[in-house]
């Protein structure tokens, strides 16, 4: 039996904001990161839709980017102290995954972070609150994900939590939050999408239900994403449909191995002054990922599918060579968002450079360990090619050094 779950609304196209006139309930809590929401009025707003709709508001906020475990404790506390019946989480991934972290924390005040960190193994959410998210990034579509991303900075590792019970209940995706994106943040979000929605196709979970959502975001994503980037607002609102379509798909059908070295590098060299952001890491990752799945038959097939879809191989060439093409295609939309091809030229400013952030010799020491925490990654059981420490290992330093992946 398999399962396939989405929020029971999702309100999109300009204005969707305001559906929050129509909510029932007694008090809201709003949950947003630094300053952006705030900022541009997005936040008032809410805010007074909430009041409308004759609740209590409260607020919690400047949730940082990348949310520690420290930051979800003290969360569900003001939770516990306020009591909503309703968790209003605005923004992009961050805020969002912190908020749903902090829901299972504020039902269930006994739950440590291990306990969260139990794939699917969360208890029955909903007897103190529902739960809505309005994302304001294309990307993450953790407004309709079963999953939140919660660091652990101790460990320089991110953890995700997996369970259906964190899936919303209603996800807001209006393209106004969108418009206000930076570019560097619309590149990538935007390639963190592309990376779900070709992970979820080649995932061994994936189903009829996940492979449609998955190919129609493909398609929208090759289109909208480098225009969108380059400030076409109309591209920028499809990007915003794009992105949760692929989230439908990867939520249910699961990722692989791109976003278990995400997690695992993300934080890995913070003691170096940066971050590998997620969007940039998957963009680096996913060509490399491919090259070493296409090994598997099967996936190498599905590859063939999506190049199809796409339109960029002649319909009778073989799959080694749509494979090929799909490679060549993502490096070209990394040029044309400047995102590096690998760690060696990632900057701290996370554009291109001659010399990156993350010095070899630590890199290579570090590798080990690194490796090894990407393998037990949540997201690498439904990757199609399981690989060993060894290959982990290689494969990380083609990311390292933009070099084949010829194994
Ligand atoms: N839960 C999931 O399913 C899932 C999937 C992928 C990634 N993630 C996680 O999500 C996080 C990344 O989220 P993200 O990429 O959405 O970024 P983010 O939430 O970390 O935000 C990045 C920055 O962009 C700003 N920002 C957000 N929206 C803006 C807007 N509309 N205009 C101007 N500035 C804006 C924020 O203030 C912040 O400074 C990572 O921790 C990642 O691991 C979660
Ligand atoms: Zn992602």
């Amino acid at each position: 039996m398999a399962r396939f779950t989405l929020p029971r609304d999702v309100y999109h196209g300009q204005g969707a904001l305001e559906a929050l006139k129509t909510f029932e309930g007694k008090k809201a809590i709003i949950c947003v990161g630094g300053s952006s929401m705030k900022k541009f009025g997005f936040l008032d707003k809410a805010a007074a839709y909430l009041k409308e709709a004759g609740m209590e508001v409260d607020f919690i906020e400047g949730i940082e980017p990348d949310p520690s475990v420290e930051t979800v404790m003290k969360g569900a506390q003001k939770m516990l102290e306020f009591q909503p019946d309703w968790i209003i989480a605005m923004g992009g991934g961050s805020p969002i995954d912190a908020a749903k972290a902090m829901w299972i924390k504020y039902e269930y005040p006994e739950t440590t972070f291990e306990d969260m960190c139990k794939v699917f193994g969360l208890p029955k959410l909903r007897t103190k609150a529902h739960f809505c998210a309005v994302s304001s990034t294309s990307g993450t579509a953790t407004e309709v994900t079963a999953f939140s991303i919660i660091t652990d900075y101790n460990k320089g590792i991110k953890y995700p939590i997996a369970d259906f019970e964190i899936t919303p209940d209603v996800a807001i995706v209006d393209p106004e939050l969108a418009k206000t994106m930076p570019k560097k943040l619309v590149a990538h979000t935007g390639m963190d999408a592309m990376t779900h929605a070709v992970e979820a196709y080649v995932s061994t979970a994936n189903c009829d239900y996940t492979d449609p959502l998955a190919i129609h975001a493909i398609e929208m994503i090759m289109k909208d994403l480098v225009p969108s980037y380059n400030e076409d607002m109309s591209a920028r609102e499809r990007m915003h449909n794009a992105q949760c379509l692929a989230g439908m798909a990867f939520s249910n059908a699961l990722l692989g191995i791109v976003h278990s070295m995400a997690h695992k590098t993300g934080a890995a060299f913070a003691d170096y002054g940066a971050h590998i952001i997620h969007g940039a890491a998957n963009a680096m990752y996913l060509p490399k990922v491919i090259a070493f799945n296409a090994k598997d038959e099967t996936a190498k097939k599905r590859y063939g599918v999506i190049v199809d879809y796409m339109g960029i191989a002649d319909k009778s060439a073989s799959d080694d060579e749509k494979v090929k093409a799909l490679i060549a295609y993502l490096r070209k939309m990394n040029d044309d968002l400047n995102i590096p091809h690998c760690i060696k030229n990632y900057g701290a400013d996370s554009f291109p450079t001659e010399n990156g952030f993350v010095p070899e010799e630590v890199f290579l020491e570090r590798l080990p360990s690194i490796a090894a925490n990407a393998l037990l990654d949540a997201c690498t059981g439904s990757n199609p090619r399981q690989p060993s420490q060894e290959e982990m290992e290689k494969l990380f330093k083609c990311c390292y050094y933009d070099t084949e992946v010829d194994f």
